[in-house]
């Protein structure tokens, strides 16, 4: 389905960026993981499980807050079909105790980091007319969650940069979605799912069960697909029935 196309996968090295990478890759998809330096070590874990997919799978440091940083790995990767902005961190806090170094730290990665690498990623995408882009933002975007009002309003920001590059780079064959998880078990989550909180948000779900990494990574290879040719612009949820709007 993915044959010939090269992903490169911010923040790929674990949790959800590693299981799209794995998801691309058993569709035919070379991989580029681009991550922070210190990701080197834990990327040896998706880099293995692609080139067991018959695939390549290459790291590019990148700290998705330096624009001179994205660039060089942007250019060091080469060709890119499909683009995923995946790199975040939450580090929940109410927000009247929300430092302004949290905030800012918060959008310089979350939000800032979608459009620095989006923007050095399109020029190639634009002269090839055609690109995917796929933007991981949260149901925290949807519905703001106490502790979480910082983070959920730079995931709003990544809807809307969504909605917008969607708009502006259509002409040129490009497509531009975001995903918006729901509670999906990697570190992020289980960081902060303690005792009871974890069954309560077990029976808040459809579902009945909490979210896989890969059940976003499949969700991640429809939009990159050809089945999702005339899909731009869209927020999806991936939330097991967790919210409904
Ligand atoms: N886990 C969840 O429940 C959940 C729910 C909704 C949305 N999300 C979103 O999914 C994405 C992945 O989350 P996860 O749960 O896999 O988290 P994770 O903490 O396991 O992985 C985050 C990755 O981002 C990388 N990263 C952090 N700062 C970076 C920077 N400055 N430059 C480059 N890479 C950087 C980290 O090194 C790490 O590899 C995030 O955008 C997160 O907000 C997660």
């Amino acid at each position: 389905m993915l044959t010939g196309k090269i992903a490169l996968i911010t923040g790929g090295a674990q949790g959800i960026g590693a299981a799209i990478a794995e998801k691309l890759a058993a569709h035919g998809a070379d991989i580029v993981i681009a991550d922070l330096p210190s990701q080197r070590a834990t990327f040896a874990k998706v880099q293995s499980a692609v080139q067991g997919l018959g695939r390549t799978c290459r790291f590019v440091d990148m700290d998705v807050t330096s624009q001179s940083s994205v660039e060089a790995a942007v250019a060091e990767a080469g060709q890119i079909d499909i683009l995923v902005n995946n790199a975040g961190i939450l580090r929940a806090q109410p927000l009247e105790e929300l430092s302004e170094d949290s905030w800012n730290t918060h959008f310089n990665i979350n939000a800032r980091g979608v459009l620095f690498v989006t923007n050095a990623v399109l020029p190639q995408m634009r002269a090839r007319k055609s690109g995917r882009i796929i933007n991981i933002a949260s149901l925290a975007a949807r519905q703001g969650i106490p502790t979480e009002g910082h983070y959920a309003a730079t995931k709003a920001a990544v809807v809307t940069l969504t909605r917008v590059y969607a708009q502006e780079t259509g002409a040129d064959g490009i497509t531009v979605n975001a995903i918006c998880p729901g509670i999906i078990l990697t570190e992020m989550a289980l960081n902060k799912l303690v005792g009871a909180d974890r069954e309560t948000w077990t029976q808040a779900t459809s579902l009945k069960r909490l979210g896989q990494p890969s059940d976003v990574g499949g969700a991640a290879v429809f939009l990159a697909s050809d089945l999702a040719d005339y899909i731009t612009g869209q927020a999806l949820n991936v939330c097991g029935g967790l919210y409904f709007h």
